[in-house]
Order: structure tokens, then C-alpha cells, then sequence
């Protein structure tokens, strides 16, 4: 059910991929096969450019929006270096337009997030021009073709996180604080939006198990990780200020989709 068709995605254009459709198909089986893809910046570009012209045309507007983000301040560890925005979107097919649903608080349980989990957490929204702008509206479409591919004739839960972790001399920010994890939902994509001053911050992807598969970092802007959540866990190493006399931060974007009931959207709750 759309919450209202105005909050629709703006950009109606937005095609199938065509071209490199080899190449998707590969990273949906390679998926598949693994739990977890890495696409490059480069790569994800050239699909988002193929599913519309204008789709990366707020670029500059949608990363600025990472520098207008409230203090995370339900930090069970009492840390005071992740700022966050977040929205919730469904899409009631594979097909179906994604639409705006009301803004309503996050809740993790304790299972999947036993530091802050538990609680409902209250985050300011993501601007509406960003949530609903080009660049927004082309990532989700990759994602719901990605994701649909692999879990098809499927109606959408889906909620998008703007993360800032900063880190200053002497106290390195922690992109996953809980460790180690799930984020109790199917599929999730980590999207760099832009590294400045700092080190490390690897992507670790591990088992079910806990036993490590893989690790990459996310370096250049559109480098993106895409997990399938049931299958793998995930976390990120510290980021590091690099020099001093910069401010040093690492900015994501976080979309996670998770298998509506029915063709309702379900108000803010992870199984
Ligand atoms: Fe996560």
C-alpha cells in the first residue's frame, strides 16, 4: 500500500539495466554462490547511468547531505562519533514503484543487535529531496532488480540509513560497535559515500559461524558491499583519523530490504 503516490521515487524513467546485464547476472550468482558480492564505484556507476541519464545528477547534493546529521545518541557504549539519518521506504512488488512511508522509529532486537538493540531508537529523517532524489531513487532501483533476482515476486520492507562514524586523535570511530553481525533483514547494501582522512575501516564478511570469508574496503565513492543477511554476517573495522588538524570521517549509506508479509508494510519492526 503506498503511503501516498506524491512520495513516489521522482525519477519515473528509471529503466532495466541493459548493459552490463552480463555482468549483474554474475554478481547476483556470484551472490548466491557466496552470501556477498563487492561491486566497484566504477561499476556500480556505469549500471546506474544505464538505468537513466539523469541518475546520478544530485550526486554533490546527496553526499553534502552527510554533512547535516544529528549525533547517534543511543550509543550503549556511551560513544559520541556516529551521526545518522533514516528513512522507510516498501515496494509492494519487484516491479512496484518504492514509496515513502511514514517517518517512524528503528527497532533491532537484542538478538541481532545486543548492544543497542531492544529499544526503539529515534533518528531524524532523511531529507526528502535526497530520499526522493536521483541518485536515491537509481541506487534502490539497483537494488530492488539485484535483490528481486534473487528473491523474486517479493514485497519490500525496506529502511535506508545515512551513517557518519568520525574519529579524532586518540579515539578511533567504530563503524559497527555491536561487532560482528547481523541486521536481522535479507539483504543489505553498504554504499561508500565518501572517506575523508582516515584509515582502515574494512569490510570483514564471516559465516554464520563467526569464521571469517572474505574482507575488502570500501575506498572510492559508489564502492558498495552486498550481503545476503541470512547467510553472512558482517562488520567493519575502526577508522582512524590520519592528520590531526582534519576532521576525519566515514560516510555510508546503509539500505537494507527485508521480506514484507503480505503486501503491508510493517511499521519499523525486524523479526
Ligand atoms: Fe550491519
Amino acid at each position: 500500500m503506498s503511503y501516498s503516490i506524491s512520495n513516489e521515487l521522482t525519477d519515473s524513467a528509471i529503466k532495466p539495466i541493459a548493459e552490463p546485464i552480463a555482468r549483474l547476472e554474475e554478481l547476483c550468482r556470484q551472490i548466491e554462490q557466496s552470501g556477498f558480492g563487492f561491486v566497484s564505484g566504477q561499476l556500480l556507476k556505469s549500471w546506474l547511468s544505464a538505468m537513466s541519464e539523469n541518475a546520478l545528477s544530485d550526486w554533490l547534493q546527496f553526499q553534502a547531505s552527510w554533512n547535516d546529521m544529528p549525533l547517534d545518541t543511543y550509543m550503549a557504549d556511551g560513544g559520541r562519533y556516529r551521526r545518522r539519518r533514516y528513512a522507510v521506504m516498501s515496494a509492494d512488488s519487484t516491479s512496484s514503484p518504492i514509496v515513502l512511508e511514514p517517518h517512524q522509529p528503528h527497532y533491532q532486537s537484542l538478538d541481532y543487535n545486543p548492544l543497542n538493540g531492544g529499544v526503539a531508537r529515534h533518528f531524524q529523517p532523511i531529507a526528502q529531496e535526497i530520499v526522493l532524489g536521483n541518485t536515491m531513487s537509481s541506487v534502490l532501483g539497483f537494488c530492488q532488480q539485484v535483490f528481486g533476482r534473487l528473491a523474486p515476486a517479493t514485497a519490500w520492507h525496506i529502511e535506508l540509513h545515512q551513517f557518519r562514524i568520525e574519529a579524532k586523535q586518540g579515539q578511533a570511530g567504530m563503524p559497527t560497535p555491536e561487532g560482528v553481525h547481523r541486521d536481522g533483514v535479507n539483504f543489505v547494501l553498504v554504499m561508500m559515500v565518501k572517506r575523508n582522512n582516515i584509515s582502515s575501516g574494512t569490510t570483514t564478511m564471516h559465516d554464520l559461524q563467526l569464521r571469517k570469508l572474505d574482507s575488502f574496503t570500501l575506498t572510492a565513492p559508489f564502492d558498495c558491499a552486498i550481503v545476503n543477511d541470512e547467510r553472512c554476517m558482517h562488520g567493519v573495522t575502526p577508522v582512524r583519523q590520519i592528520d590531526p588538524a582534519q576532521p576525519a570521517y566515514r560516510d555510508v549509506l546503509v539500505v537494507t530490504f527485508r521480506k514484507a508479509k503480505g503486501n503491508q508494510h510493517e511499521p519499523g519492526r525486524l523479526d
